[in-house]
């Protein structure tokens, strides 16, 4: 087994490993959201949305997200081959801000559809993870809040990673 290279990994792993367990339903394509129908480990509290500062401040983390993703040798070249930075970060700011309790106005493909094609290893949603984590300490948005959203993008991880 490779060596955990960092305690931030180590952590982001763990909590995906937890909320892997809660009964998850994102492979029917039924996302979790603060209001709905899929629980995660941590819980994601009410006020969870406007402690990421409301939806602008989920599109200024989803911006440093893909900042950070593009530094990224492991996933930035899946990213320049197939991706299209502009409706991408459009895109995550709907999904991050409904699943963070906002307005349900996601406008994209499914999370099964959009990726199946790409054959995304657990290593490369993992580095996914990081910047999401990395993204997080650059618009300064308190760890535990981070983790909230981490715990309910995780479930995903079922339908995106088929390889
Ligand atoms: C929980 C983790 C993830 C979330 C929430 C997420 C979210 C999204 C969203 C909302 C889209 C836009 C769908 C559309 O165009 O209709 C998308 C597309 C895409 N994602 Fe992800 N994604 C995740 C993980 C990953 C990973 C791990 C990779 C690669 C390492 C990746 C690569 C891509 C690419 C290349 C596209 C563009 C596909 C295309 O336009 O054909 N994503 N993702």
């Amino acid at each position: 087994m490779k060596p955990i290279r960092s305690g931030l990994q180590a952590f982001a792993i763990g909590v995906l490993a937890l909320a892997a367990t809660a009964p998850a339903l994102a492979d029917k394509e039924d996302f979790p959201t603060a209001k709905g129908t899929t629980p995660t480990i941590p819980g994601i509290d009410s006020d969870a949305l406007a402690k990421f500062g409301g939806e602008e401040g989920v599109h200024k983390w989803v911006e440093a997200l893909f900042y950070y993703i593009m530094l990224d040798n492991r996933i930035n070249w899946i990213f320049e081959r197939f991706g299209n930075p502009k409706r991408q970060i459009e895109l995550n700011t709907q999904l991050e801000t409904m699943v963070l309790g906002g307005p349900a106005k996601y406008q994209g493909a499914s999370m099964s559809a959009a990726h199946s094609d790409l054959h995304i290893t657990l290593t490369q949603f993992n580095a996914v993870v990081e910047a999401a984590y990395n993204a997080c300490e650059r618009v300064n948005t308190p760890y535990h809040v981070c983790n909230q959203l981490i715990a309910a993008l995780a479930p995903f991880e079922r339908v995106i990673v088929t390889r």
